[in-house]
C-alpha cells in the first residue's frame, strides 16, 4: 500500500531526512511547488521519479513572489488533497515550511536574478516576481541539496531564470524542464485556473489555439510580425486583457524580428476578468 509521504516543517528535519537518504547512496530530486497541486505537478514528480530514488515536493506559497495587490492570501490551499495525490505517486518527502521557517525574523536578503529576468515578457508586469522565486528556490535548493530539480514549462521565463541562477550560483544541481500539461481543450493547467468564471472557462483554450495558430502560420512563411499583430487582435476581440503575445529566441528569450532568428518560443500572458493566464509553445 502506498505510504503518505512525510511532512517536514523545519530545516532541522528536513537536513535529517536529507542526510539519511544520502547516506543510502540515493540520488535525490526536488519539485518545487505552490501547492494546489494539479496534473502538471504530477508530471514533475513522475519525471523526478525516473531520475531519482528520492523524490522530496516543496510546498511553500511564497509571499516574495507576490505583489502587495496580488492573490497571495486568496491563493489556493490544499494541503490534504496535495498529499493524497503525492501519496498516490510515493512520494517520499514534503518539504512544507511555514512563512517564519523560510523567512524568519530580520531576514533581509533578495537574490536579484539578471539576463532572463530581464528579458521584458513577465517582468514588465511582475516586476517584484522573478526577485522573489530566485529567493526562495536558491533557499529551497539550499536546504534540500538535491541532485535534480523540475520545474514546468508552463513558466517558461521562470524556468530560464532559476537555470542561470542555480548556474551562476554554482548550486549543484541540474535543473531539468518539463513540457507543459493541458486540458482536453488545450488550456494549459494551473493552480489558478479556478479563479475563470465558466463563461471564462471556456474562452481560455483560445490561448493555446491562438499559439498554434501563429506557429503555423509562421512555418507557412508568413511575416513575423503581421502573424503576431493579428493573433494579438483575435484574443483581445474574444474579451482577452492582453499583456504580451512575443516571438523569442528559446534559449536567449531575446525579440525575434524574422524566423531564422530562432529556435523559436511563442509565449503569451493575457487576462480574462481578474485571471491572469501565461503559456507558451515552441515553433
Ligand atoms: O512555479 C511555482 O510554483 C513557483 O514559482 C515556485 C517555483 C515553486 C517558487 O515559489
Amino acid at each position: 500500500m502506498a505510504r503518505t509521504p512525510r511532512v517536514i516543517e523545519t530545516i532541522a528535519g528536513l537536513r535529517k531526512a536529507v542526510g539519511t537518504y544520502r547516506k543510502g547512496g540515493a540520488k535525490i530530486a526536488l519539485v518545487p511547488t505552490m501547492g494546489a497541486l494539479h496534473d502538471g505537478h504530477m508530471s514533475l514528480v513522475e519525471a523526478a521519479k525516473k531520475k531519482a530514488a528520492r523524490v522530496i515536493v516543496s510546498i511553500f506559497v511564497n509571499p516574495q513572489q507576490f505583489a502587495p495587490t496580488e492573490d497571495f492570501s486568496t491563493y489556493p490551499r490544499t494541503m490534504d488533497d496535495d498529499l493524497a495525490r503525492l501519496k498516490r505517486l510515493e512520494v517520499d518527502a514534503v518539504w512544507a515550511p511555514d512563512k517564519t521557517e523560510m523567512y524568519p525574523d530580520g531576514f533581509s536578503t533578495r537574490i536579484a536574478p539578471g539576463g532572463p529576468a530581464y528579458a521584458g515578457l513577465e517582468d514588465a508586469f511582475r516586476p517584484h516576481f522573478f526577485g522573489g522565486v530566485a529567493t526562495v528556490v536558491s533557499k529551497l535548493l539550499l536546504q534540500t541539496a538535491p541532485d535534480f530539480a523540475f520545474f514546468g514549462e508552463k513558466d517558461y521565463q521562470q524556468l530560464k531564470v532559476v537555470t542561470r541562477m542555480a548556474a551562476d550560483l554554482d548550486i549543484p544541481v541540474q535543473i531539468v524542464g518539463v513540457p507543459t500539461v493541458r486540458e482536453e481543450d488545450g488550456l494549459a493547467m494551473s493552480s489558478r485556473n479556478v479563479y475563470l468564471a465558466p463563461g471564462e472557462r471556456r474562452t481560455a483554450p483560445l490561448l493555446h489555439r491562438t499559439l498554434l495558430d501563429c506557429a503555423d502560420k509562421i512555418k507557412k512563411g508568413q511575416p513575423l510580425n503581421r502573424v503576431m499583430a493579428d493573433g494579438g487582435q483575435a484574443l483581445t476581440a474574444a474579451g482577452f486583457v492582453l499583456d504580451y503575445l512575443e516571438a523569442r529566441n528559446a534559449d536567449s528569450l531575446e525579440p525575434v524580428t524574422n524566423p531564422g532568428q530562432g529556435p523559436l518560443r511563442l509565449l503569451v500572458a493575457a487576462r480574462l476578468g481578474t485571471t491572469r493566464l501565461i503559456d507558451n509553445i515552441a515553433v
